[in-house]
């Protein structure tokens, strides 16, 4: 066997790269990604068939107990994605470029290295505009880029709290112009995060080729992404309406991940309760 052909993963589903995820957004099946922070979740997910595993700075607010994502370090974010990759087996891995880890071009492609180094096979950064040339500079190195829109949490001091973004005309047209942007410098993935399910609507339209993925944005992505332990109805309070707890009438985790998979897939989820901003 040619050393750089990578080992089927052991007794499980063929392994998902990034063509994988191209081909199921072509053939419009949808895609099932949720946050992932330890090796345990990690093989609990990939085995419920989940495609894609997100190691998002999130883990900041879930697991750290802060307010926001900004006190997140890389150390934390390499730490977390090397759990994760220990025991996944078949899921693509994001990792999270958390706050302050990319104000620079070379701190931007010295932080993704360090991320793909522990495990990740595609790093996220938030932003659009001034990200777009990072994404290139990326790319070009062999780095695969997921962007992320809309409400951006690194930037939730900017944005004036946690609300829905691009509802009025001027500010849809900047997250559309800032899509187009970061789509032609190369990035193949997008986190969509809490904007009107019509605005994506649109940007599926204007950019067919770019997967996109949802958190309260909405049916027309290809695929959706929940935080782990808001699926599972862990995070205490009141939980944002985009939220589904798969936990309630699953009676234990494995099938409430199953469950959020088959949803996803059949376009059960969302549902027009969980996108009507
Ligand atoms: O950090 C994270 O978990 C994220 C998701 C909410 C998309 O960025």
């Amino acid at each position: 066997m040619s050393s750089h052909v990578a080992p089927a993963p052991a007794g499980g589903r063929k392994a998902v790269t990034l063509r994988t995820l191209r081909d199921m957004h072509a053939r419009g099946e949808r895609i099932a990604m949720l946050t992932c922070y330890d090796s345990t979740f990690a093989q609990l997910l990939d085995d419920a068939g989940v495609d894609a595993l997100l190691v998002g700075d999130s883990l900041g607010m879930v697991l750290q107990g802060r307010a926001s994502t900004l006190p997140v370090k890389l150390e934390d974010i390499v730490y977390h994605t090397r759990c994760v990759a220990a025991r996944n087996r078949a899921a693509w891995l994001v990792a999270d470029l958390p706050f302050g880890s990319y104000q620079t071009l070379d701190q931007a492609l010295g932080s993704a290295s360090t991320l793909m180094r522990a495990g990740a096979q595609m790093v996220k950064l938030e932003g659009g505009g001034w990200t777009a040339d990072f994404v290139h500079k990326l790319v070009e190195r062999g780095i695969p880029v997921c962007a992320h829109l809309g409400l951006t949490p690194q930037s939730v001091h900017a944005l004036g709290g946690y609300r829905v973004q691009g509802r009025e005309a001027a500010a849809a047209e900047t997250l559309l112009r800032h899509a187009a942007e970061l789509h032609e410098a190369g990035a193949s993935m997008m986190v969509l995060e809490l904007i009107p399910s019509a605005l994506a609507e649109r940007l599926r339209a204007r950019l067919p080729e770019l997967i996109t993925i949802g958190i309260g944005a909405g049916p027309h992505t290809s695929g959706q992404v929940l935080v782990l332990h808001d699926m599972l109805g862990l995070a205490g309070g009141k939980p944002p309406r985009f939220v589904k707890d798969y936990m309630q009438g699953s009676g234990d985790v494995r099938t409430a991940i199953r469950s959020y998979v088959g949803e996803v897939r059949e376009a059960k989820f969302p549902a027009p309760v969980h996108c009507d901003y």
